[in-house]
């Protein structure tokens, strides 16, 4: 393993155990509920949001005996990252019946059940970063809203719903990319910013980084419902073109939309240069980023 891949995995376990801590029991009432949420949010997942928040939290210098509240903070992002993709499968929504190889919320416990649990981990959510963040739950929980909200992730997905089947301008699918998946993946930076104590110039450095890796991100999963098969993506591939939705790879063809990926990645890592060392997992997370929707690196997580 690389070094990227332990951080990556060490990473996951942590949040896995810290997830686990933070969710009601699945024997609690209303049993099917907590079963739900558990199914959604447990045992799956590259945990790639808390990873980009632990990273950005040691590019600005974060101390180390702050780093457990930043870890929980990380779980808070992927609990409202796992909230939007139970509600993004629903019936009304994209319609899929597989997430993180086992089957979707609405599918293993019905359309009703699926839309709670995506309510209560969105709310779950947003009392584990109250809580993580103490003094800072000012900025941090207005962070997080502000990334989730009908300017930010709902947003991107309303847009993304209205979009399709208009085959809109580049335009459009740059606004939908930004807001649907970069507000999130810009928030994990911030979050880690806010944690680390940073000024301004380094928080502004962070979320130009975010928010240009949270665009490369939604092409190159389009690139992959594409080109991916199902085991290895987890989720049913080939969804987008049959809803008509609007992606880079279906507007310009796969080259373009990979030579796009490429082109953000160097434009992420640019931003990094008033960095040392400290930024190093940013940098190789870019890379990783870029490297998964190229076939040869099919194999990688
Ligand atoms: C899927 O996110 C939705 C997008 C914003 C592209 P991920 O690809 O990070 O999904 P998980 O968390 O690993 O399942
Ligand atoms: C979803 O984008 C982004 C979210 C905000 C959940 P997609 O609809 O492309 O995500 P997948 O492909 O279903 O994971
Ligand atoms: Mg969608
Ligand atoms: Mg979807
Ligand atoms: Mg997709």
């Amino acid at each position: 393993m690389n070094r990227l891949e332990v951080f990556m995995q060490e990473t996951a376990a942590d949040v896995e155990k810290r997830l686990d801590y933070f969710l009601p029991y699945a024997d609690m009432r209303p049993e099917i509920l907590h079963q739900a949420m558990r199914h959604s949010i447990l045992g799956g997942g590259k945990r790639l949001r808390p990873c980009l928040v632990l990273a950005a939290f040691e590019a600005a210098g974060g101390p180390e005996p702050d780093r457990p509240r930043t870890l929980d903070a990380a779980c808070a992002i992927e609990l409202l990252h796992c909230y939007s993709l139970i509600h993004d499968d629903l019936p009304s929504m994209d319609n899929d019946s597989l997430r993180r190889n086992r089957l979707s919320c609405h599918k293993a416990f019905g359309e009703a059940v699926a839309i709670l649990a995506g309510d209560a981990l969105q709310a779950l959510a947003f009392r584990v970063m109250a809580m993580a963040s103490g003094p800072l739950a000012g900025p941090a929980v207005a962070e997080l809203a502000a990334a989730a909200g009908s300017t930010g992730m709902v947003g991107g997905q309303a847009l993304d719903i209205e979009a399709a089947g208009t085959g809109q301008t580049l335009e459009t699918i740059e606004w939908i990319d930004r807001w649907k998946t970069g507000s999130i993946l810009a928030c994990c930076c911030r979050t880690g910013a806010i944690f680390a104590g940073a000024g301004d110039e380094i928080t502004a450095a962070l979320t130009a980084y975010g928010e240009t890796i949270g665009v490369l991100y939604q092409i190159s999963d389009d690139i992959l419902d594409l080109t991916a098969d199902v085991k290895k993506l987890g989720k049913t591939p080939g969804k987008d073109a049959v809803a008509g939705k609007l992606t880079y790879p279906a507007a310009r063809g796969i080259e373009k939309a990979r030579e796009m990926v490429a082109e953000k990645c160097s434009l992420a890592k640019s931003v990094l240069q008033r960095f040392g060392k400290e930024a190093l997992y940013l940098r190789l997370l870019a890379d990783f980023l870029r490297d998964r929707a190229n076939p040869d690196f099919r194999s990688r997580p």
